[in-house]
């Protein structure tokens, strides 16, 4: 059983990795906007042991949440070995962008990047006393390779291999193991205006909660840096 702090849990791909989880037993600490909307849905925690889910105000804008919701998460467990980062958002903003978009990109590389980093800083020291810590982050296809005109989301999706890289290094002798999960679409909301390719032919977010489960059962020698999912064909 592990003990693991999952963003963005109340939505797409972050909330099918919660419920797969759980329901294997372990114990979750998920951060999420906007508590309330878990009303309901699978991780409603009504519906799941008191003891095995914790909800926490989490926004990547908002600087103190992050210690927040590490402090929240070891008084009520404890400890924690595991971060799984799904808390993203897509940008549309182009190279030549104008003046109004400006702040968009400044967004995208705090949500995507630079929150991301601070929450693998902030949870480090635990990840390192657990001596089988490990960390999954949401990449994408994005970052690895520039597609369209899509600086902004895929410059912040570059960085954040970058970071998992540095991590991986900096982790290795604390038995820490990284993984970034690079999937081109996903089935979310984040792919709904996407008219390319049908729902039906894009990774499922199910799909990517049964690598996770995956990753996490297997010993720290087999663990993949990274995987990349395609559902389509790129040449
Ligand atoms: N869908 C794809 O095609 C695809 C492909 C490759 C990689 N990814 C990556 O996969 C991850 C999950 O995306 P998804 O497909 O599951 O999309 P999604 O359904 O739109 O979920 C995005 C999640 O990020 C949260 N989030 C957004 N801004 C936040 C903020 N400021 N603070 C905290 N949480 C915030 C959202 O919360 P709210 O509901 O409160 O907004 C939501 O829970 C993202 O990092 C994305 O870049 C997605």
């Amino acid at each position: 059983m592990r003990t693991i702090l999952i963003s963005g849990a109340n939505s797409g791909i972050g909330l099918k990795i919660a419920n797969k989880l759980l329901s294997e037993g372990n114990r979750v600490s998920l951060g999420v906007r906007n508590i309330e909307a878990l009303k309901g849905t699978i991780i409603d925690p009504e519906f799941w042991p008191k003891n095995q889910i914790l909800i926490n105000y989490y926004d990547a804008l908002d600087d103190n949440s992050p210690q927040d919701w590490i402090s929240n998460t070891i008084n009520q467990f404890g400890s924690f070995d595991t971060l799984i980062n799904c808390a993203g958002i897509f940008s549309r903003v182009p190279f030549l962008y104008n003046k109004k978009e400006k702040d968009e990109i400044y967004k995208t590389m705090k949500v995507n990047f630079l929150s991301v980093w601070e929450l693998c800083r902030l949870s480090w020291k635990n990840l390192c006393l657990s001596n089988n810590g490990r960390i999954i982050t949401l990449v994408s296809m994005s970052g690895k390779r520039s597609k369209g005109d899509l600086p902004a989301y895929s410059s912040s999706k570059f960085a954040l291999m970058s970071l998992c890289q540095t991590m991986r290094n900096k982790g290795w002798d604390k038995n820490i193991r990284v993984t970034a999960i690079c999937p081109s679409w996903v089935n979310t909301k984040m792919a709904s205006k996407v008219e390319s390719i049908r729902k039906d032919e894009m990774t499922q977010p199910e799909d990517i909660a049964e690598l996770c489960s995956t990753i996490l059962k297997l010993p720290k020698q087999s663990v993949p840096f990274e995987l990349s999912i395609n559902c389509n064909l790129e040449i």
